[in-house]
């Protein structure tokens, strides 16, 4: 029989994905599951998305379009980047992708050759490991525990990039954190980067419109300016929108950047729909309402997670300013006993398994992160389930003993 490449044997299928697929089959046997494992932001977009759509549909060319997205897209892209700062791209500075995972799968493909080092801290988003290991590049993980608020500081920045990594790959705010650097955090970071030129910065920051408290989003580019040219900003419309199955993701950086990502796009997907194109232009130009009504009901619930687990003796919760995930260090519970159902909890994965069992709640184990003392909880289900779910975690935690 023939052989497979390599690397299809570096490629995990994703963990995320296989608790939710556990908590799909429960639910199908008829029990009751809340589910705060997937991070999907649960809201659909405005009418005028789908009326764009339509009005797309019914003026089709069914045409092959351009591989670094339409103009009109492109344009739309650099007025929504305009408003967070990111001001002075033109549209050879930008590339679309299948979402913002496939942009960085194309930025995977184009920077590191196999045995190049990438750099990222971890707690880490699942795909950035399995995308590394894919290309055959080495990872350096960088740890930042609950401890240093699951940030990373100048001085661990500094001693990684030392090593000249080709890439430091960078998440603001945070999967599966959803911690945010402030101002001076991003500044004192992007200090350390001006004094490494060999190293390309992949900044990740698809939550940039779901900031709380009065934060704001910061860029290492806001902060130094020169670093404009190693700098590549990532987006998406996947959760601004409410609009991860549409699969509209983007770059800004450096040109040759943006040329290489559109090389690797006329190559696999060769461009985005007409349809989608225009969907995605209305989501960007059309009316901000729904995102922003929905960044402020997640900061209502961040701040109803945050109250449960403070009930917990032993949990240590750094305060998330942004996106939809609580990322609790829950390693007190290890070495316990769910008493009930006798259920023993050695790890995270233990703990999870148990509280699906248990409870009927999932959350997705901080090991598939990188961080194996932790979970994670996407608090984006309907508002009435929110309460019950939480609750049933409080019951679960006073059952171990
Ligand atoms: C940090 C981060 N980057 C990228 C992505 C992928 O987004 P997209 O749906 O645009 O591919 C996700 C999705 O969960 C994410 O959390």
């Amino acid at each position: 029989m023939p052989q497979f490449a390599s690397r299809i044997g570096r490629a995990k299928p994703s963990a995320i994905m296989e608790i939710a697929e556990k908590a799909k089959r429960l639910k199908a046997e008829g029990r009751d599951i809340i589910s705060f494992s997937i991070g999907v932001p649960n809201f659909l977009p405005g009418d005028h998305v789908y009326a764009a759509a339509r009005d797309a549909l019914a003026h089709d060319s069914g045409q092959y379009g351009s591989n670094r997205g339409s103009d009109a897209l492109l344009d739309a892209f650099l007025g929504h980047i305009a408003q967070i700062g990111l001001d002075g791209y033109t549209r050879a500075n930008c590339a679309i992708g299948i979402g913002a995972k496939h942009v960085i799968y194309n930025l995977a493909e184009a920077l590191l050759e196999e045995g190049d080092t990438i750099a990222f801290p971890v707690p880490y988003w699942t795909s950035y490991l399995d995308i590394a290991e894919i290309v055959n590049a080495r990872v350096d993980l960088l740890p930042c525990p609950a401890s240093q608020d699951y940030k990373l500081t100048p001085a661990q920045l500094d001693a990684a990039l030392a090593n000249k990594p080709r890439v430091f790959l960078f998440n603001n705010p945070s999967n599966p954190t959803g911690m945010v650097y402030s101002k001076d955090e991003i500044s004192a970071l992007a200090d350390v980067l001006v004094k490494h030129p060999d190293t390309w910065i992949i900044t990740d920051d698809i939550y940039n419109r779901m900031v709380f408290d009065g934060v704001g989003y910061h860029n290492f580019v806001h902060a130094r300016p020169e670093l404009r040219d190693r700098v590549v900003f990532i987006d998406s419309l996947s959760k601004t929108y409410g609009m991860p199955g549409w699969r509209v993701g983007f770059m800004a950086g450096p040109e040759s950047v943006a040329r290489a990502v559109v090389t690797m796009n006329s190559n696999h997907i060769t461009n985005l729909p007409e349809v989608t194109t225009a969907a995605a232009i209305a989501a960007l130009s059309g009316p901000q309402d729904i995102p922003q009504a929905k960044c402020a009901e997640f900061q209502a619930k961040r701040d109803q997670v945050m109250a449960m687990f403070a009930t917990i003796p032993g949990v240590v919760c750094p305060r998330p300013q942004g996106a939809f995930y609580v990322f609790p260090d829950i390693s007190v519970a290890f070495g316990k006993t769910h008493q009930p159902s006798g259920l023993a909890i050695g790890n995270d994965v233990d703990f999870c398994a148990a509280l699906l069992q248990a409870k009927g709640v999932a959350c997705v184990p901080g090991s598939a992160f990188g961080e194996p003392r932790a979970l994670r909880i996407s608090y984006t289900c309907p508002t009435p389930q929110l309460a019950p779910g939480l609750e049933r975690i409080r019951e679960f935690f006073a059952e171990l003993a």
